[in-house]
């Protein structure tokens, strides 16, 4: 539809991006992305109401999302010469709107078109290569000023060679380390630094990816405490093997994978020094605070729990554990080399945690008992009487 449209206006539409470089791969990609060489806004409007869906724009920067009534959403944008600031580089007399748009992009892998107005409709569009790089999987930039445009684009190709088992090309290579030099990581908003740390820490191989990170010198210059070393490795490393385990199970709630990584990043790392970690990050007064309580949660629980000499009573692990948010409880598994421990911590994660008692605040106010701060300690020794076995629960 939307290739029969461009073509009714007269103009060309392409499906570009990461959509294009997933079909090559034959890997799945919901986001689709479209380029049109004309106003993308009034396209996308077009677009809805042919397909019955809604528009949402973004006039500042001329792009804007249909969403279709399966909740398909598809991404327009408007290709436009006037708006690329490369003249060193090619004629632009040379360039079609399409060629330009691929060229301002980071990666080759991430720079081809499929045209899909119905004349030429499925005609791969590739002018840099893409196609040999997919083959060779190679990370490589369009031009030498990536990483200053868009220092994010670092962060990029480095979860981009970790997902898909590529290798950055030596010259991209080079001038990711120039770039480095030149600071460029200091130049990015904590937002995007948190929007583009949070992406490679929910993805697979964190630990490699870390690892790159760390030894291309993205960390150290995100912040020197950030530094990989080989205590911090091992706990990584051991809760990618629980984070596989714990999705496997399918126990809810999900967990936030990329904050439990962050707490093994910053492994060591004072409390008073945490707040320069937090202050690079611009994380919000509400994320600081989490952060805080989870690592304070963290070290009162792992603290109780590594001083245990003799065995713990599933009572006592309820009581250890409960007021640590899963994020830390999962590290705290993951940081301890006691296998004993572990097991208390899986025990707590697969059944203590869930059980649930019969008794409820009804049943108190039915037998008379005034509503009070006693209702919520009373139902608390109720369930760890239950975990204990002393009073009959329910799994
Ligand atoms: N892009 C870019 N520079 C960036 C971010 C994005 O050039 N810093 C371009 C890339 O061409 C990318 C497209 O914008 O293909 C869409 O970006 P995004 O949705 O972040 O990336 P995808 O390639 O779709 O990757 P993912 O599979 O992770 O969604």
């Amino acid at each position: 539809t939307a290739g029969e449209m461009a073509a009714e206006i007269g103009t060309e539409a392409y499906v570009v991006g990461g959509f294009v470089r997933d079909v090559l791969l034959t890997k799945s990609n919901l986001d689709l992305d479209l380029v049109v060489e004309s106003d993308g806004i009034a396209f996308a409007k077009k677009l809805a109401k042919r397909m019955d869906g809604r528009a949402k724009y973004h006039r500042k920067f001329k792009t804007a999302v249909v969403i279709l009534p399966d909740g398909q959403r598809v991404d327009v944008a408007t290709a436009r010469l006037e708006y690329y600031e490369y003249p060193a580089a090619l004629p632009t007399v040379e360039l079609s709107s399409i060629k330009m748009d691929l060229y301002r992009r980071d990666f080759t892998i991430n720079a081809l078109a499929v045209h899909i107005n119905p004349s030429s409709f499925g005609k791969l569009v590739d002018f840099f290569g893409s196609q040999r790089d997919l083959k060779d999987k190679t990370i490589r930039v369009l031009h030498a000023l990536s990483f200053v445009e868009d220092p994010t684009r670092i962060m990029r190709a480095i979860r981009f060679e970790q997902r898909f088992d590529f290798k950055i090309g030596g010259q991209t290579l080079n001038l990711i380390k120039n770039a480095l030099k030149l600071n460029l990581i200091n130049k990015l908003s904590g937002y995007r630094l948190t929007h583009e740390m949070r992406i490679i820490l929910n993805e697979a191989n964190v630990l490699r990816s870390i690892e790159r990170m760390n030894e291309l010198g993205v960390l150290e210059a995100i912040h020197p405490l950030m530094e990989l070393n080989s205590a911090r490795s091992q706990v990584i490393a051991e809760l990618e093997r629980l984070m596989s385990w714990y999705s496997l199970l399918y126990l809810e709630p999900p967990l936030s994978v990329w904050k439990t990584y962050f707490l093994a990043m910053c492994m060591g790392v004072s409390k008073a020094k945490m707040e320069q970690i937090y202050d690079r990050f611009s994380f919000s007064p509400s994320e600081r605070r989490e952060f805080i309580h989870l690592r304070d949660a963290v070290f009162w629980a792992a603290g109780n729990i590594m001083n245990i000499k003799q065995e713990m009573k599933p009572s006592e692990i309820y009581e250890t554990l409960s007021p640590v948010p899963l994020e830390g409880v999962l590290f705290i598994m993951a940081r301890t080399k006691r296998e004993m421990i572990k097991k208390y911590v899986s025990q707590y994660l697969t059944s203590l945690r869930l059980k649930t008692i019969d008794v409820t605040g009804e049943d108190l106010k039915d037998l008379g008992l005034e509503p009070g701060p006693l209702y919520s300690e009373f139902l608390n020794q109720v369930k760890l009487a239950c975990l204990d076995g002393k009073l009959k629960g329910r799994d």
